[in-house]
């Protein structure tokens, strides 16, 4: 797996989201991805981002462009160090919301990608790691 290029930028405020958004739809596009998958990423990134925001009271967003030979994919990483997930199997529920939500942001995104991982840790902070590939 061959690492082409990588950045880190903060999501912190909502304009941040725009921001995370944009640089996803860029790397995307740079890749050569299709529109319907660049979509369905940007999609993820929206509703993690958004997460990061307002459940772990800001973090950042890692990118990763990656060429494993065959295909190029976008890899994310939203890292924040908030209160963490207590329950990850209900917060993995559909339509469970701990705030005022719809509580289908983690399981939305999880549909939108290829690869979804979540790591959190009550107290510690929560890491998701997406990405989608060409
Ligand atoms: N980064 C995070 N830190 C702490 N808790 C989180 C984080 N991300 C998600 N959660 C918890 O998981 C729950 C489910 O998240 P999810 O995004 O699925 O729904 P939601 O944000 O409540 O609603 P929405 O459908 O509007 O996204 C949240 O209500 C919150 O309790
Ligand atoms: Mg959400």
């Amino acid at each position: 797996m061959n690492v082409v290029n990588s950045g880190t930028q903060p999501v912190r405020i909502e304009q941040d989201v725009v921001l995370a958004r944009q640089t996803t739809r860029k790397l995307a596009q740079d890749c050569g991805m299709r529109l319907i998958d660049l979509t369905k990423l940007v999609t993820a990134v929206s509703e993690l981002a958004r997460n990061t925001m307002v459940y772990g009271g800001g973090g950042d967003m890692d990118w990763q462009v990656l060429d494993d030979g065959a295909r190029k994919g976008v890899r994310l990483t939203f890292r924040d160090e908030g209160p963490g997930i207590p329950d990850l199997k209900l917060a993995m529920t559909d339509g469970w919301t701990s705030g005022g939500g719809l509580g289908l942001g983690l399981t939305g995104a999880r549909r939108l990608v290829e690869d979804f991982e979540l790591d959190t840790e009550p107290g510690k902070g929560t890491r998701v790691t997406i990405a989608r590939w060409t």
